[in-house]
């Protein structure tokens, strides 16, 4: 392998002699010198290559290389106030790694065009911002929960049954048997908890829901957590701190990275436990003054979400949902048995839901009972009902869509943009 410096590393070695490597971002020649604005995953840098001052390969070399050709420089590093970064190599020497054709992408693109290029746009400074932001946040969720002494686990992904209600399944065949991607490791994840505890898994999940939504993605990757002997109280609890963790690390540690994405670092220090909480009904009255008539038992769509959370600035619980209308695993409120142990979180500013959690039913009777009511066999959760019956506990637990986060933290228009390579019912490809 051939050692090169980074390009935040030679801004660090003013006078001395690198060798960088990277791609051609910009290119300009006149006459005997060109300048070559090259990038690398750490940033860009401006080259000085004179004809005068290379050997006839170099020069050659520059002459022939184009947007988004892979090249390596060696040279000395000089500060001047003149080149865009203020850092400039004098080049010595200059090749071409691989000539890139004619790129297809050039300023102002249709989004079709660049989601079908989407392999050669992530190349872009947004989209690398972007993926550094990503990569960050699952260190910090990671480390808050280990920090919080949290196993992390890793479930199956091809299931026989579903968790969140089958008809958003991908079925696949499995060696002639039908099985479906994911949609939730819930259930696997309260399994787990007689064994380890506290645990979270950090996985993709799928959802064939056909909706063309900004917060939509057929494939999302999921954080779950789910806790023995946690109230609903506490899972909320935890859902806050975890949230203030990583907005609070991300202003820390990220300024610059903020920066880079026009992302107002304010609306992320802002971001401290507790949060505000709102009930099903109160929430429901609060459309209501905003002009949306909604009935007992209607769910709170996104539009809703949007009006709920728009002129919030930090996120919001909605808590106390009818039992009815949530899913069978939800433990009822043992002093108000219409209403289930539950709650959402939603970002504000419009962005809407982005935790989805819950007590668990935690009795072997009442659960057979649930099951029975949602018209769930109970042969296809027997291991689930078994957890009920050998040593059960009162556990609770959460699930966080990670691109729904991303995607209120970092203000994008999309949650496509959450993701290198997003999902979505009109696109599996790149
Ligand atoms: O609200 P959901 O469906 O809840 C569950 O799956 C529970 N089993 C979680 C749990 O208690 N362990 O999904 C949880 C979260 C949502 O709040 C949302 O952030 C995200 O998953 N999500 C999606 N993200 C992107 N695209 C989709 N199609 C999503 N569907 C859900
Ligand atoms: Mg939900």
């Amino acid at each position: 392998m051939l050692k090169f410096s980074h390009i935040k590393q030679a801004e660090q070695s003013v006078d001395k002699e690198v060798t960088i490597a990277g791609w051609v971002h910009r290119k300009r020649q006149s006459g005997g010198v060109a300048f070559i604005i090259m990038r690398d995953s750490t940033g860009t840098m401006q080259i000085a290559v004179k004809k005068d001052k290379v050997d006839a390969a170099s020069w050659k070399a520059v002459t022939d290389t184009t947007i988004e050709s892979s090249i390596i420089a060696e040279g000395i590093v000089k500060e001047d106030k003149r080149a865009p970064t203020g850092f400039e190599l004098e080049a010595a020497n200059f090749s071409n790694t691989g000539i890139s054709e004619p790129f297809p992408i050039t300023e102002f693109q249709s989004t079709e065009l660049l989601l079908d290029k989407r392999h050669l746009w992530l190349r872009s400074q947004k989209m690398t911002g972007i993926l550094k932001a990503r990569a960050y946040l699952f260190k910090y969720l990671r480390d808050f929960l280990s920090e919080k002494q949290f196993w992390e686990v890793t479930p199956p992904i091809i299931t026989k049954a579903g968790g969140e209600g089958g008809a958003d399944m991908f079925a696949i065949d499995f060696f002639g048997t039908k099985a479906y991607l994911t949609q939730s490791s819930q259930l696997y994840l309260e399994a787990l908890v007689p064994v380890l505890e506290h645990v979270y898994d950090l996985v993709p999940s799928f959802r064939a829901e056909k909706s063309r939504t900004v917060k939509h993605l057929a494939e999302y990757w999921h954080l779950e957590v789910e806790a023995g002997y946690y109230s609903q109280e506490d899972n909320m609890k935890l859902q806050e701190d975890m949230i203030e963790y990583v907005c609070q690390r991300f202003v820390k540690e990220q300024g610059s990275l903020l920066q880079s994405l026009n992302v107002d670092a304010n609306r992320l220090s802002v971001v401290k436990a507790p949060f505000k909480r709102l009930t099903y009904d109160e929430a429901l009255k609060q459309l209501k003054q905003n002009g949306i008539k909604k009935e007992w038992l209607d769910d709170i769509g996104a539009e809703d979400e949007k009006v709920l959370t728009e002129k919030e600035e930090k996120p919001i619980f909605i808590y106390k949902w009818p039992l009815k209308i949530k899913a069978f695993y939800m433990r009822e409120d043992p002093d108000n048995p219409e209403f289930a142990l539950c709650s959402d979180m939603q970002a504000p500013h419009g962005h809407g839901e982005i935790v989805g959690s819950s007590e668990r039913v935690y009795d072997y009777k009442e659960m057979a009972d649930r099951l029975n009511k949602y018209g769930l066999q109970e042969k296809d959760y027997y291991w689930y009902t078994d957890i009920r019956k050998y040593g059960t506990i009162p556990h609770s637990g959460f699930g966080l869509g990670v691109e729904r986060l991303l995607k209120w933290m970092l203000d994008l228009d999309h949650i496509r943009d959450a993701i290198p390579f997003p999902r979505m019912a009109n696109r599996v490809e790149p």
